[in-house]
């Protein structure tokens, strides 16, 4: 199952996955773009409409994914950013962004992880982000969730670990990537430098790569490993005057 596979980074995860020979559900709150997705694959795709801001959607995703016999993967995948900061942006979009990125991560894992750890095998793969190792002006849930993300999926490792399950899991930490991302959002890709931009079917690519080699954390880019490795190390007072001058924001709000 992927969710966000309407378009982007799950997309290309829908592609590769077909390509691997895995039978698809994708779920997403945009039919048409889902079943279109869904005819063009060489395998099973079933195109699942849900919106994972809703309780009753995800309870019955949660269900599918408890009954399916022959689940092998979850990629909790989709999400949003949004663009202001934290006390004028509107209340119910800060509030949907916890829904999607940790609401319904949590319930979905929940659910997937009953059906496979009593398998011994198969993975998950949470698309957290680079943003979940540094801060932003106007991104104060998008960097706090996706870091609940990657804290997330330590914590299930440690879990899984203690039991020696079979089971992977993985927090993907991509950076600035083509997609539809930064459209919803309203932001111009122009004030992003073009070498930092990546594309989604090579960071899509990256992550089974890693889940292949059981890698806990894949940030796909040696320039984006580098930056997760040193940043969050830095003395606080200089990392937030760095993250004061993001690009990705700087005279945004
Ligand atoms: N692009 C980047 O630069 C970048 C960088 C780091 C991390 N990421 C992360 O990568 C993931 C995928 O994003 P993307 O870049 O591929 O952006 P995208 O092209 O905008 O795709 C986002 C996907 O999430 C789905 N989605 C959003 N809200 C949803 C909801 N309430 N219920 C169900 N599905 C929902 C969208 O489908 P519908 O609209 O059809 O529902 C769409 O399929 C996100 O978690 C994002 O935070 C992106």
């Amino acid at each position: 199952m992927i969710t966000g596979a309407s378009s982007g980074i799950g997309a290309a995860f829908a592609r590769l996955l077909a390509e691997r020979g895995y039978g698809l559900i994708l779920v997403a709150r945009r039919r048409e773009r889902l079943e279109r997705l869904a005819a063009e694959l060489p395998v099973e795709a079933e195109a699942l409409v849900a919106d994972l801001s809703l309780r009753e959607d995800r309870r019955k995703l949660a269900a599918r994914l408890r009954s399916e016999e022959r689940l092998a993967l979850l990629v909790n995948n989709a999400g949003f950013g949004t663009r202001n900061r934290f006390w004028e942006a509107d209340l119910e979009g800060q509030t949907r962004m916890h829904e999607v990125h940790v609401m319904a991560v949590a319930e979905l894992t929940h659910a997937a992880l009953g059906n496979l750890v009593r398998q011994g095998a198969g993975g998950i793969i949470n698309v957290a982000s680079v943003a979940a190792f540094s801060r932003s002006p106007g991104n104060a849930s998008y960097c706090a969730t996706k870091s609940w993300m990657v804290a997330f999926t330590e914590g299930l490792a440690l879990d899984l670990g203690s039991m020696g399950s079979g089971v992977k899991v993985q927090a993907l930490c991509p950076g600035f990537t083509y997609t539809e991302f930064h459209d919803v959002m309203g932001v111009s890709r122009d004030r992003i430098a073009r070498i930092l931009w990546m594309h989604s079917e090579d960071v899509a690519r990256r992550s089974l790569e890693g889940l292949d080699k059981g890698e806990l954390i894949v940030t796909p880019g040696w320039g984006y490993r580098m930056f997760t490795a040193i940043f969050p190390r830095l003395p606080l007072k200089l990392r937030m005057a760095l993250e004061a001058r993001s690009p990705h924001t700087r005279g945004r709000l």
